[in-house]
């Protein structure tokens, strides 16, 4: 991993250029990593791979190509203008292949803007910087030159029981992430147009197979299935995708780029129609087999059907025989052959899942509007039902230790934190201390990566209130309130996603202790801070009388 991060580079300054590359953007997601691999492996063309490194590139997806001279990996964005040009002119690629995007749907409804963004406004950058350098080239260097852009059959909207997408079909997105992709779909092809350049579009299914960020329903159902957490099922499971192996899609993506003509667009699909249902069932048969004797199989057990996406597209189905006739192409993988391989490779490739869970994603629930209309952010959590507060009832993740007084030659002291007996997997980053007056309240909040490590030792008496907010914890919705303070010292460890707040209920001025595995970024410092949800004070349903 350490040695994999010392070939990215962030600019063109330095660079040997490659042999006439294949530019490939976001060639460290998911699908990105397995084409560059096609490449590598298929293909006698170099590959310069520039990719932002979001929460959903990883750099251990390409760890078997870092010491491959023919792939030089770029940090960076397609929509810097002076980067990407830079790029191009120094590398003189032979054709581009743009794969880089925010690729989720749930994210999408929290967070439109981030998709309008990427996948539109940095789209158009991209292809601006093309053409500039695509009317460079010479007569025969621009004939041969192609711009393929990596499309989805969710521009279609959604299907009936009968039909299929052709690439006649209308486009009629139905969510902010396919409607961002079928405004770049539009600007590839109006570029195509209007300017000449050489560009085409591909329209695939839902793709499936190793590497897949965990948010994406296959590798969430493998890896909570393997965890013995809730399965969520959206709605009554029997939304229909169309599943396309990650491989045989790179096959035609590879195979459309040197085949194709300019202003053609192509849907890929493999003929897989399944129900969410199915291919849940499907996943917890496997793991079963794959994994005897596990204690909560079997997995179908672990099925919950949870409150659906809102706008869900009902079916897909992929027409691709234009591609087969054409070009030749169809897929070589069965959705069993398929699906065994993916969970096989999610259960032997725990570093890698372990990697990709290090970018914030602890498997809640994403894209429920009611949330983030509500707070302009993103959604956290799905239900927002008054908590009431136990006494002492138990919240996975959540550690409450009584401290212990040792007494002292001037009076006696306390072991604030000790790590190794609170099982912490995150280190202290800092330590505070702050001071709460009588009958103060810290607001109610939670955050998205940070685990805070409380003291409350005295002076002052605190009621530390806690509620799960983690859909898929198994304590979702507990809500616990510990007393704690100078009559008893204790320790609160509250990891990420747990609602916490506190109340000094004594009459003297009260001392917190915190060591949190995150910097303190408030007034005066400007160094980095988690993102915390806050709670309105108003009418909000955490709020302590
Ligand atoms: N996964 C599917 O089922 C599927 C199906 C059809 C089409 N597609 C399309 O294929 C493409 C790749 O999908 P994926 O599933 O591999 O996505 P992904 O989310 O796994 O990967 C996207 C990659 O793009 C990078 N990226 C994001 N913004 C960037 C930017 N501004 N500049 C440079 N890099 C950036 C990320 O770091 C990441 O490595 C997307 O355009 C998606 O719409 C995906």
């Amino acid at each position: 991993m350490a040695e994999n991060r010392r070939s990215i580079t962030g600019d063109a300054a330095g660079m040997a250029p490659l042999d006439q590359p294949v530019l490939v953007t976001g060639g460290a997601g998911f699908i990105g990593s397995h084409f560059v691999r096609h490449l590598m492996n298929t293909a006698d063309c170099a590959v310069l791979n520039l990719d932002l490194l979001t929460y959903a590139g990883n750099l251990d997806s390409l760890a078997d190509l870092q010491n491959n001279p023919r792939h030089q990996l770029v940090q960076g964005d397609i929509g810097n203008l002076d980067l990407v040009d830079d790029l191009l002119r120094h590398h003189q690629p032979q054709a581009v292949i743009n794969l880089a995007a925010e690729s989720h749907v749930d994210r999408s409804i929290d967070t439109p803007d981030d998709f309008i963004q990427t996948n539109v406004v940095a789209t158009g950058n991209l292809l601006k910087a093309c053409l500039s350098y695509w009317e460079t080239l010479p007569v025969e260097a621009q004939d041969r030159f192609r711009f393929l852009h990596v499309s989805t059959d969710e521009v279609y909207g959604s299907l009936g029981v009968t039909g299929m997408f052709t690439e006649q079909t209308r486009y009629a997105p139905n969510s902010p992430y396919a409607a961002s992709k079928a405004a770049s779909d539009h600007l590839v092809r109006a570029y195509h147009h209007t300017y000449g350049l050489p560009t085409m579009v591909s329209n695939s299914s839902n793709n499936y197979g190793p590497a897949q960020f965990p948010e994406k329903l296959i590798p969430l159902m493998i890896l909570n299935a393997q965890e013995g957490l809730r399965l969520p099922v959206y709605g009554d499971g029997t939304h229909v995708r169309d599943w396309l192996y990650v491989t045989d899609h790179c096959e035609a993506l590879w195979t459309i780029l040197q085949s194709a003509l300019p202003g053609e667009t192509y849907n890929i699909g493999a003929n897989s129609e399944k129900t969410n249902l199915e291919i849940v069932e499907t996943i917890c048969d496997a793991v079963d087999d794959l994994l005897p004797g596990l204690a909560h199989a079997p997995s179908r057990s672990l099925i919950d059907f949870v409150t659906d996406r809102p706008g869900h597209d009902r079916r897909y189905a992929i027409d691709a025989t234009k591609l087969k006739s054409e070009l030749g192409w169809h897929a070589r993988t069965s959705f069993a052959e398929g699906i065994r391989r993916t969970v096989a490779w999610y259960l032997e490739n725990s570093a890698w899942v372990a990697e990709a869970m290090t970018k914030g994603y602890q498997r809640q629930r994403l894209g429920l509007p009611t949330a983030a209309s509500e707070t302009g952010t993103r959604a956290s959590s799905p239900t927002k039902a008054a908590p009431e507060y136990v006494v002492g009832e138990q919240i996975e993740g959540v550690v409450v230790r009584d401290i212990q007084r040792f007494i002292d030659d001037r009076g006696w002291l306390v072991e604030l934190v000790r790590n190794d007996e609170l099982a912490m997997e995150n280190r202290p980053a800092m330590a505070y201390l702050s001071e709460t007056m009588p009958g103060v309240t810290r607001g109610p909040h939670e955050h998205v990566h940070q685990t805070d490590c409380f003291a409350f030792v005295g002076p002052g008496e605190f009621q530390v209130y806690l509620w799960d907010s983690r859909p898929l914890s198994k304590t979702y919705g507990v809500k616990m309130m510990v007393q704690c303070g100078a009559a008893r010292p204790a320790c609160v460890v509250v990891p990420p996603g747990v609602v916490h707040a506190y109340k000094n209920t004594s009459d003297v001025s009260g001392s917190v202790f915190n060591a949190p595995d995150q910097l303190y970024g408030g007034p005066g410092k400007s160094g980095p801070v988690d993102e915390i949800r806050h709670e309105e004070c108003a009418g909000s349903p955490y709020q302590l009388e």
